[in-house]
């Protein structure tokens, strides 16, 4: 097939409705992530490519695809999937869904700093291993958020001012960092510092910033050592950003108290280490997954797909860093 719609996953059922009135031939990849072989198989001579973050757009799928190809639509905000600067040297569009999935995404941000400061899934899993128990003043005892605990956001953009805003209806201090602020400046209630101060005063941080090489690895064993002792790490930003190996250590040797993580280094795999340490959440990368949300991006996608086809420019672009 040539000249057609790729789109690597099923949609919501909207986006798999209004991907058919594209006027493209549509070619649906397999459910499961599709291996590499059906991808750029599959991708051969399209369009437009609508992908996820599972798959791996580099000079080898462009290539796969070949001269037709205009847009490569993510279904998603993070682009570190794509090789963007490749595919605008080749004159291919990129887009992502930015906007749409902010407020789902700090919910499950909150959802999983609740979980491991007051040890909502430890606690579950003791209540389901059928330990005997009665209450007591001592029992899963954990992080009360109220009361001026401070919650470090990194990376004041549209999901880290989410979260910001979610932490102070929870009357915590939020602090913040973004190399667009400077330390001192108040961005919706939340007082800007240097990174350094950031990580040395607060008890939870959290990461809300694209993996980016200037990113990765941002939160490393130095980072880390620079924290307070018994602070907490939470990352539903992408796994890179955290070096992994090192937040294990710190969980281990009782420098952190906890981590929430739910997105990982070598995502889908999963450090077995990780399994082992009662102190850590761990999700698998579902911030997004609100019903309402996963519509919106994947229709979102879509628009940007009608918007090339048409010779306009993508809604939601994404140029190389
Ligand atoms: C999900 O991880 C996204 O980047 O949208």
């Amino acid at each position: 097939m040539t000249n057609h719609l790729y789109i690597a996953r099923t949609l919501s059922d909207d986006a798999m409705g209004r991907a058919h009135e594209l006027g493209l031939p549509v070619v649906v990849g397999v459910d499961e992530p599709p291996t590499r072989e059906r991808l750029l198989a599959d991708v051969a001579g399209a369009t437009a490519a609508v992908v996820t973050l599972t798959e791996r757009v580099d000079a080898e799928f462009l290539d796969a695809a070949g001269p037709n190809l205009r847009l490569v639509a993510n279904v998603a905000v993070g682009f570190d999937n794509i090789d963007v600067a490749e595919a605008q040297r080749r004159g291919v569009a990129v887009s992502n869904t930015p906007g749409v999935l902010d407020d789902a995404t700090a919910d499950h941000t909150f959802a999983m700093i609740l979980a491991v400061t007051r040890r909502v899934a430890e606690a579950d899993r003791f209540v389901r291993s059928g330990t005997p128990w009665v209450w007591g003043p001592r029992m899963f005892v954990g992080l009360d958020l109220s009361g001026g605990t401070k919650l470090g956001v990194i990376g004041i953009g549209r999901i880290g001012r989410a979260v910001a805003r979610r932490a102070q209806a929870f009357s915590m201090t939020v602090l913040g960092y973004d190399p667009q602020y400077e330390p001192g400046d108040r961005v919706d209630g939340v007082r800007m510092l240097s990174l350094p101060d950031l990580l040395a005063e607060s008890d939870i941080v959290s990461v809300h910033v694209p993996l980016l090489p200037a990113t990765r690895h941002l939160i490393d064993a130095a980072a880390i050592a620079s924290m307070k002792d018994g602070a907490y790490v939470i990352n539903a930003a992408r796994g890179g950003i955290v070096d992994e190996k090192a937040l294990i250590a710190a969980l281990r040797s009782g420098k952190l108290a906890g981590a929430a993580l739910d997105t990982f280094e070598g995502e889908p795999h999963v450090d077995p280490e990780l399994l082992e340490i009662e102190s850590v959440v761990l999700q698998p990368h579902i911030a997004s997954a609100g019903s309402a949300t996963r519509s919106r991006m994947c229709l979102l996608a879509l628009d940007n797909v009608r918007e090339v086809l048409a010779d306009r420019e993508p809604v939601t672009p994404v140029l190389a860093h």
